[in-house]
């Protein structure tokens, strides 16, 4: 059986994680996005998806307290998988615009609203203490993240948080908040389809200053938050092809590839998809196919224009 380790290791501050990890998101459902007709997720089958990939030796956790439907929250079903479990996870979790409890997502937050969203993270988690959490910020448009960087930084110094990392930013708001406190990671669309933090220079960025980037929408890719889908790229298809391997581990492995900082966060709810993800750890893809893989393919569907996160 393959390990989340056979992709090597990254160090988020002190604490040694698995370039594979996972992502809770799609934990709730699609009534995250607002469909509350959406059945939820039974408890007892998302903790058992959750101790499949802690057995395979998944040890990064990415969640949000706003990953919430109308009867679930990640955030619980994270806390409750811990809480019959002995090995050590890294949660990371996110604070910033999020979500009123209606489900309506906000634009903007205050600094000093980021304190009761770091505690409402504690509470759910169940922890005195968060491993990590990243500064969500409103999008590349949000000229400075000082203020917000400078009031979670405050919290780390109070000790509600061992380490901050930051979330759909460019590279300058990697040096600016560089220079209020550590940043242990980047978390930001990216992947075959979407290169921005490419052409910015912030992938880049990340690894020479030792930050582990953390691309979401790597599976999805175009389609964002809806269903992956079926894939559309050929060259994704041939390189599949040539592995024995899926489309989605090809995506996946491509971004392991740019770089030993980048780690995999991939969302699913299917204990098949979830092996799947995790052996894309051990695809090696050569040179031939990362050249392939980089041109642009004419045939590839564009569903949407994501917007710059
Ligand atoms: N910082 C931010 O603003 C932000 C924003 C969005 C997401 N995130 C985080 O990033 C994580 C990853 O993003 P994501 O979950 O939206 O997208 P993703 O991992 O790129 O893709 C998830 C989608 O792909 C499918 N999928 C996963 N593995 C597959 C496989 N092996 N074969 C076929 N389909 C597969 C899933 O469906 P199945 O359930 O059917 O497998 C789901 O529809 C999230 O869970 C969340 O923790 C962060």
């Amino acid at each position: 059986m393959s390990t989340a380790a056979e992709a090597g290791t990254w160090k988020l501050g002190d604490m040694e994680v698995n370039r594979i990890g996972y992502g809770a998101m799609r934990l709730t459902g699609n009534g995250m996005m607002g469909n509350s007709d959406n059945a939820p997720i039974d408890r007892d089958v998302a903790v058992g998806l959750l101790h499949k990939a802690f057995e395979q030796g998944v040890n990064h956790v990415d969640t949000a307290a706003f990953y919430f439907s109308p009867l679930r929250s990640a955030n619980e079903l994270i806390n409750r998988a811990l809480s019959s479990w002995s090995g050590d996870v890294v949660v990371v979790t996110k604070v910033g615009p999020g979500r009123h409890p209606s489900g309506e997502w906000l634009d903007t937050i205050r600094p000093d609203e980021l304190r009761g969203q770091v505690e409402e993270n504690l509470r759910q988690l169940g922890r005195d203490c968060l491993d990590v959490v990243n500064l969500r910020a409103g999008g590349p448009r949000t000229a400075s993240i000082a203020e917000h960087f400078g009031a979670l930084a405050e919290l780390r110094e109070a000790g509600l948080v061992r380490h901050l990392g930051l979330s759909a930013v460019l590279p300058e708001h990697v040096t600016e908040a560089q220079k209020i406190a550590p940043v242990v990671c980047v978390q930001n669309s990216y992947g075959l389809d979407w290169r921005r933090a490419d052409e910015s220079g912030l992938v880049d960025l990340c690894r020479e200053q030792g930050i582990a980037f953390v691309p979401f929408f790597a599976v999805s890719g175009l389609r964002r938050e809806a269903a992956a889908g079926q894939e559309h790229d050929a060259r994704v298809h041939s390189v599949a092809r040539a592995h024995n391997a899926t489309p989605a581990q090809v995506r996946l492995a491509w971004t392991l590839h740019r770089g030993p900082h980048v780690l995999a966060i991939p969302g699913t709810t299917n204990p098949a998809h979830l092996a799947e993800n995790i052996a894309a750890g051990s695809l090696r893809l050569t040179e031939e196919e990362l050249v392939l893989l980089g041109k642009p393919d004419e045939g590839t569907v564009r569903d949407s224009a994501p917007d710059a996160r």
